[in-house]
């Protein structure tokens, strides 16, 4: 004990705890690193530790697993966007036109910062694990590599497929697996095997827009079912919409959702599965972000609590391996065998080396472990955007915290029109999609979806700061 009556950790901690307060460690900083601080103020590690700890009890700083301490940023600074009712009392036609396209051609230049693409950066995938299993596979197997394996597809990635799903209650057939061109074709071939022109599908929103995009371009009808940011889908409200009249299918994002990266509990899932059973109502779940939880503790999804094979699951490998090689699958339950007439009429097959390099690199037991980075990455990217955020971005901005995957909800101030956000976002060579296209209704439009599926850098962070000075000026 010193003189002033005070412990030396509890003197390590007020040196600290007055930089945070001070603003001298800004909000998302990395506190020193305990041996850095050790050296500095010539105490021990262990007496930086106890400081740690004290500080991180009294809220100022946060521990992340494997990567040290950092300052909190407060909840007030980080407030989580709201869900927006839904005043559409029927259902609407998606009028999006060449938007989508129009805004994903410039947003996709390589020279623009792309905090409006979701896609993982190449630097966080496993390149050399990817490129041995090609080349085995051309040196080992090239015949069946430049031959169509039409579907189902390559029956050694459907057993991989199969024994994944297994590990969180899914219990399929090899044989009910079904290859597509990315989640892309899965979707699509689902909405076409279930409903025709004219049908109406229910779909929790915000929603992906090219969903909706394919909703409009089959001729279908949306209606747009609320969703809490954080816990997904409304099933009071979906009920409702039930209830109302004929719906040939519910869409849903039950694993971090995008564009809000909400998860929905088991026991939402398992009644959301219920609810479409007794409307006999197939319900098609989406779920690419399912192998991206921050806690490493993989949701299951609504296929896990599917008794009478209704649901179909859709999900790819583009978020977590290759986007490029365009391999994802659908476990279509009972609507399998039209599916797969509708894929063999879209697009024959997909990709049989793509296929066979990805089975090759599962079967090698790569995946867990790059998963276990990549989470990692994602989780420490998220959290890097959002202080980014909190620190640049005028008071009344709100943003989603996820529990995985990789986009960002952001709520701004309702005056706010976010396609002005994106035009001057991109005259300063950054891309962020604005929140007019996650619904047919236009009731998005004060927000955006930010992603952080590329390491934080520099650029990443005047970029955020740029954002966060357009957007102020536009909140004047
Ligand atoms: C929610 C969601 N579903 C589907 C896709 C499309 O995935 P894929 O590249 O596998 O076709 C994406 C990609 O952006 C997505 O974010």
């Amino acid at each position: 004990m010193h003189q002033s009556g005070k412990h030396l950790y509890e003197q390590v901690a007020e040196v600290v705890g007055n930089m945070v307060q001070q603003g001298t460690l800004r909000p998302g900083e990395k506190v020193p690193s305990l041996r850095a601080l050790s050296r500095k103020m010539k105490v021990s590690v262990a007496t930086v530790m106890q400081a740690y700890l004290l500080l991180e009890n009294r809220g100022l700083i946060e521990s992340r697993p494997q990567s040290g301490f950092y300052v909190k940023v407060s909840r007030e600074r980080l407030p989580a966007p709201r869900r927006k009712r839904n005043r559409s009392q029927t259902p609407r036609k998606v009028q999006f036109g060449n938007t989508v396209e129009t805004i994903f051609a410039l947003a996709n230049r390589p020279e623009v910062v792309p905090l409006g693409v979701a896609n993982p950066s190449p630097a966080l995938l496993p390149l050399p694990a990817l490129n041995r299993a090609v080349r085995d596979v051309m040196s080992r197997e090239s015949a069946h590599a430049v031959s169509y394996d039409f579907p189902p597809g390559v029956p050694e990635l459907r057993r991989q497929i199969a024994l994944r799903s297994a590990d969180i209650g899914v219990d399929v057939n090899p044989e009910n697996v079904l290859i597509t061109n990315g989640a892309t074709e899965g979707l699509m071939i689902a909405l076409q095997s279930v409903a025709k022109a004219g049908d109406v599908i229910a779909v929790a929103a915000p929603a992906y827009f090219t969903l909706l995009q394919m909703i409009e371009r089959l001729g279908m009808l949306v209606v747009e079912v609320e969703s809490d940011p954080d816990t997904g889908i409304d099933l009071d409200a979906l009920a409702s919409w039930l209830g109302r009249q004929p719906i040939a299918a519910v869409v849903v994002w039950a694993n971090f959702a995008n564009p809000t990266g909400a998860l929905m509990s088991d026991e939402n899932k398992s009644e959301l599965v219920s609810l479409c059973n007794r409307h006999r109502i197939p319900l098609i779940e989406d779920d690419v972000m399912g192998d991206l939880p921050f806690n490493g503790e993989r949701p299951r999804n609504c296929k896990a609590f599917d008794t009478r094979d209704t649901v179909i699951t859709v999900s790819s490998f583009s978020k977590t391996l290759a986007p490029g090689y365009r391999v994802g699958w659908t476990l279509g339950g009972s609507y399998h065998a039209r599916m797969m007439q509708q894929k063999q009429l879209n697009s024959s097959a997909t990709s049989s080396l793509s296929q066979l390099a990805l089975a090759r690199f599962l079967k090698d037991g790569h995946y867990d472990r790059h998963l276990v980075r990549l989470r990692r990455a994602y989780q420490q990217q998220v959290q890097q955007l959002r202080f980014g955020i909190a620190e640049h971005f005028p008071p009344g901005t709100r943003v989603s915290d996820p529990r995985g995957g990789f986009v960002v909800w952001v709520e701004l101030p309702a005056q706010i029109d976010s396609q002005q956000v994106y035009e001057k976002a991109l005259k300063a060579g950054i891309s962020v999609t604005p929140g007019l296209l996650f619904s047919s209704t236009g009731r998005y439009n004060n927000c955006l979806r930010l992603c952080a599926g590329h390491p934080w850098n520099d650029t990443m962070q005047r970029a955020t700061a740029t954002l966060g000075q357009i957007v102020t000026q536009l909140a004047r």
